[in-house]
């Protein structure tokens, strides 16, 4: 996620700014700038690359030198590839305004047209670019200062912020806001800090103000902080909080690993990826990437899905979706195996290669062995402009954040995210699903952070059943249907954090083998929502318990039948059944989190693994 940071007050800014960014490096970025008042002139000075080359570029500049008032950001590209130009912060037309932006404006492109109409010039691709120049634009037409100017300005966009607005002609102010991205403002002894969390600030003061969405304000040297509602313009009494958290609690959030911050991250993550993409009211789904390349993709004879890992996991989900929906045949491979067993690749063929890191070496090389055949290659990254987002034809990004934790959790379930959007609009575009259908799988998924985060809720129930299973040496996942690939991403979740052996099968097949591990040192994680074929699940349950199995159930809410079976059941919210897998996930990493923390592995940086497997 990008990073924020101002500074307001008695001190030279642009050191605690600088340091400031390089404490929000861990959100994970691909460019940072700075711009700094001198008392004079308003200058900035950005790149891409990390803070220590915008600190190089700012010593060999001698552009920026002193000033008591600036803003900085690191950025992590959503729109716009990351460059200088497409770098923040970025000024408004006139050179008097200055902004730094967090989250994504989902409606910049029609406010951009408009803004050209009026004359208006952009030098980059962002949607940053264009709110300042609304603000701007706001500010000369409705003759207002700043302050207002934002509140109208932010009332004619749609999507996430946290931003900080400069005005030269007002340099004893910074304007800041919020929607759907953090933003804290700390209070020092005549002078205020604003950045995403309070690690930039915390060793000037422990005093924070943290604003809650739709709220701006006005942070004055002299006069204090004033907050307002975006809405109304209504006055908010300020909360002034003591921070009790140290610097590695906050960049956790708070959470003790990035892991379980990332698992909690994952209603925001799946609601920023379908963010501008789907449309409930309209029953629309827009993704440039497909729509401009409907035809080739609607013909294609099959969609060939290479990945790695988690990756290859949620292709599998795909498989089932775009098969059901869309009646699109599909192949899943391993892209380490796709790229060496010289594959039957034609012109007619759409490979999918998803990628959270767009760096895995088999992947990568994987797509330039289907392109060199003539295949379309369409690309699901969450890292923007990394390599596989480059070397793909087309592509949709996850916008899950960055995934620090080396297990992915967020960047599974915003890949099927992706993954079901583009099914749905071919579906559509194909006409084998119903209009009611398609809008009811569109009001489910709008739905779906919401049942994540009931899901979330068990997580001190889901720790008494890791207490129980910490010390097996094996164990077995099963599901069946959608819920299948779900299995097997629980085992490789174990295995891989808490390196207990752990495999995943399709329930059904028990018989043809794995029954004949089944005894009471062998626990059996088994997904059996409602949706699918629930009674088979179920009887797969009683061959397993009739051999003394021990059963642990993910089953849908109110579930009786399974509770008298198991000898633990987990609950989640009921869904439609191509979109269980969003829901089955999530107890199952809390599982594998918990059982992993108490056996006391290094959760965030497991043994032999990298987050990006960038070799062979
Ligand atoms: C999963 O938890 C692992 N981190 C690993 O399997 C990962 O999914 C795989 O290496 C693929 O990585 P990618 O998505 O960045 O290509």
């Amino acid at each position: 996620m990008c990073g924020i940071v101002g500074y307001i007050g008695k001190k030279e800014a642009y050191p605690i700014i600088l340091e400031g960014l390089k404490r929000l490096e861990y959100r994970g970025y691909d460019s940072a700038g700075i711009a700094l008042y001198d008392g004079e002139n308003l200058k900035l000075s950005k790149t891409k690359g990390k803070v220590s080359d915008l600190e190089n570029k700012i010593t060999k500049d001698k552009q920026l030198t002193n000033g008591n008032v600036g803003i900085g950001h690191t950025r992590w590209a959503t729109h716009g590839v990351p460059n200088d130009v497409n770098s923040h912060p970025h000024y408004s037309n006139s050179g008097e305004l200055v902004i730094i932006h967090n989250g994504i404006i989902e409606n910049y492109a029609s406010i951009k047209k408009e803004l050209i109409n009026r004359g208006y010039t952009f030098s980059s691709d962002t949607d940053t670019e264009v709110l300042i120049n609304l603000i701007e634009d706001v500010k000369k037409n409705e003759n207002v200062k700043l302050g207002k100017a934002v509140q109208i300005a932010l009332n004619q966009v749609i999507g996430a912020y946290a931003i900080a607005v400069f005005d030269k002609n007002k340099p004893d102010e910074i304007v800041v806001a919020k929607l759907g991205s953090p933003l804290a403002i700390g209070v020092g002894e005549d002078e205020f800090f604003i950045a995403s969390d309070a690690t930039p600030f915390l060793e000037y003061t422990k005093k924070a103000i943290y604003l809650e969405d739709e709220e701006m304000a006005i942070v004055r040297l002299k006069k204090g902080v004033k907050i307002r509602k975006i809405k109304d313009d209504s006055l908010v009494a300020p909360y002034i909080q003591e921070l009790q958290l140290n610097l590695e609690q906050i960049v956790k959030g708070g959470y003790d690993h990035f892991m379980l911050k990332e698992i909690h991250e994952q209603p925001e993550a799946i609601k920023d990826t379908y963010r501008g993409r789907l449309n409930v009211k309209e029953g629309l789904i827009r993704m440039a990437g497909i729509d401009d390349n409907l035809e080739r993709i609607l013909n294609a004879n099959r969609i060939i899905v290479i990945a790695c890992g988690t990756s290859w996991h949620a292709g599998l989900v795909a498989e089932y979706i775009f098969e059901d929906l869309a009646r699109i045949p599909v192949e899943v491979e391993y892209a380490s195996e796709f790229r060496y067993r010289n594959p039957v690749i034609t012109e007619k063929d759409v490979v999918i290669a998803i990628s959270q890191s767009g760096e895995t070496a088999d992947t990568l090389a994987a797509i330039k062995l289907a392109k060199s055949k003539g295949a379309f290659v369409f690309g699901v990254c969450n890292v923007v402009g990394s390599s596989i987002a480059r070397e793909t034809h087309a592509g949709a990004y996850t916008h899950a954040g960055p995934e620090i934790g080396v297990a992915s959790t967020k960047a599974f379930t915003t890949q099927i995210t992706v993954l079901t959007l583009i099914a749905l609009k071919l579906a559509k575009e194909k006409g084998t699903i119903s209009k009611s259908v398609f809008q009811h799988h569109l009001q489910e998924l709008e739905l779906i952070p919401g049942k994540v985060e009931k899901a979330l809720l068990q997580d001190e129930h889901i720790k008494t059943v890791a207490e129980t299973y910490k010390d097996a040496k094996n164990c077995l996942y099963l599901g069946r249907g959608y819920n299948f690939p779900v299995a097997l991403e629980g085992a490789l979740k174990l295995k891989e954090i808490s390196y207990i052996h752990a495999e995943g099968y399709p329930a059904a097949e028990m018989k043809h083998g794995p029954i004949a591990l089944i005894d009471e040192q062998m626990p059996v994680f088994v997904i059996a929502t409602k949706k699918g074929h629930y009674e088979k699940v179920v009887s797969n349950i009683q061959e397993i318990k009739s051999r003394k199995g021990k059963i642990i159930g993910i089953v849908t809410e109110g579930d009786e039948d399974v509770k008298h079976l198991a000898d633990h059941v987990i609950e989640v919210p009921d869904t439609i059944e191509s979109l269980t897998p969003l829901l089955t996930t999530i107890p199952l990493q809390l599982l594998s989190y918990h059982i992993a923390v108490m056996l006391d592995k290094n959760v965030d940086q497991p043994r032999n693994l990298a987050k990006s497997v960038t070799v062979e």
